[in-house]
């Protein structure tokens, strides 16, 4: 069977990656362990480059310490952390969709917690990260006061990327649908499209504080308006949105509850519109090793959503 999984490093920086020491990439056959070239990829031979770099891992995400510079609390569990890690690591962060790994420095690996970058001042050399504390690794990390392990920069925190990183974006009707966290990844994403596009926001701040919004949620051209989204009042007024302004595209940033109520709505208003959502599956490694982010489909396929674009947004569907 051909291979119809989009890779979400596939092709980038940190291609070839561990998959392909064990003969297990998603993309390329021979770094399956086939001996015919039949895979669906257009850009430069991942096999090539496997065999070119001594069939190494191509720039392995490591650990390393990034000193915390503002520390501030917008509710008593909800945080926000200013980490200093350098131009290129901030520059790559400044992507829609990328999160990082974070613990405390003497914690053991297994606290390390993915969390979404929601600001990236390529100048200062920072990103700046939002903590919804739940329980022992958010509880952890909060606890921090000089430094902090940072490891990344992983890209797939939205699935439906290219919906929002495509040259072909510019000029499309997109709106944005936020709640509680979701509201980190979504200022990112806003602040990005707001160069070139016209973005309306929708934002449920249940959980989440004004002051974080005004605080990192930058200016741009469209509509903002404040919802309650499990109000059936409030879903009526999304469903005419939606009517109303046809929208090519539709982002929900929030959780999988939620993801699946708005993809409806949008699958019965606009079904032609394509769909970003935030990835909120349990991600361990982030590298397509430990398993933790498996899906299996009724084909019995396993898919691992820490690298996988595409596959999930189909069952929304
Ligand atoms: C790509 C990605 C980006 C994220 N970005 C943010 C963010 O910007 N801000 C934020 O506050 N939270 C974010 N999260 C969620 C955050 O990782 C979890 O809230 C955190 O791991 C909870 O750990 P805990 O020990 O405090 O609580 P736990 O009690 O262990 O978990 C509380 C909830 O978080 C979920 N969770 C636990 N571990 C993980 C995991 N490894 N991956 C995904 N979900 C997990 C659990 O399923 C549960 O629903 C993100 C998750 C993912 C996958
Ligand atoms: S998180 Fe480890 S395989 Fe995806």
């Amino acid at each position: 069977m051909k291979n119809s999984i989009d890779c979400v490093d596939a092709g980038s920086e940190n291609c070839p990656c561990y998959l392909a020491l064990t003969d297990d990439c998603l993309i390329c056959s021979r770094l399956q362990g086939k001996d015919c070239c039949d895979c669906n990829w257009k850009g430069v031979c991942i096999y090539n480059e496997f065999i070119q770099g001594n069939k190494r891992v191509n720039n392995p995400r490591k650990d390393f310490p990034a000193e915390i510079v503002k520390k501030k609390y917008y509710l008593d569990d909800l945080v926000a952390i200013t980490l200093q890690v350098g131009k290129g690591f901030a520059l790559k962060a400044s992507r829609p969709g990328s999160y990082i790994f974070l613990r405390k420095e003497d914690s053991e690996n297994f606290y390390e917690t993915p969390l979404c970058v929601m600001a990236a001042d390529i100048e200062k050399e920072q990103v700046t990260i939002a903590i919804k504390v739940i329980s022992s690794k958010t509880k952890t990390i909060v606890e921090a006061e000089d430094r902090l392990m940072v490891r990344g920069v992983y890209r797939n925190g939205i699935l439906g990327i290219n919906e929002i990183t495509d040259r072909d974006v510019k000029g499309k009707k997109i709106l944005m649908v936020v709640k509680g966290i979701g509201l980190a990844p979504a200022m990112l994403t806003a602040n990005y499209l707001w160069l070139k596009n016209r973005v309306d926001l929708v934002i449920d701040r249940e959980k989440v504080s004004e002051d974080l919004i005004a605080d990192y949620l930058g200016e741009g051209e469209g509509i903002i308006k404040y919802m309650n989204l499990a109000d059936q009042i409030d879903q009526k007024e999304l469903k005419d949105l939606l009517i109303r302004e046809n929208y090519d595209t539709v982002i929900i940033l929030a959780s999988d509850h939620f993801i699946k109520l708005i993809a409806k709505m949008v699958k019965d208003t606009i079904p032609q519109a394509k769909l970003a959502v935030s990835n909120n599956f349990n991600i361990c490694c982030g590298e397509g090793v430990c398993g933790a982010c498996s899906v299996v489909n009724s084909k019995g396929q396993t898919f691992k959503m820490c690298k996988c674009q595409n596959v999930y947004l189909g069952d929304l569907l």
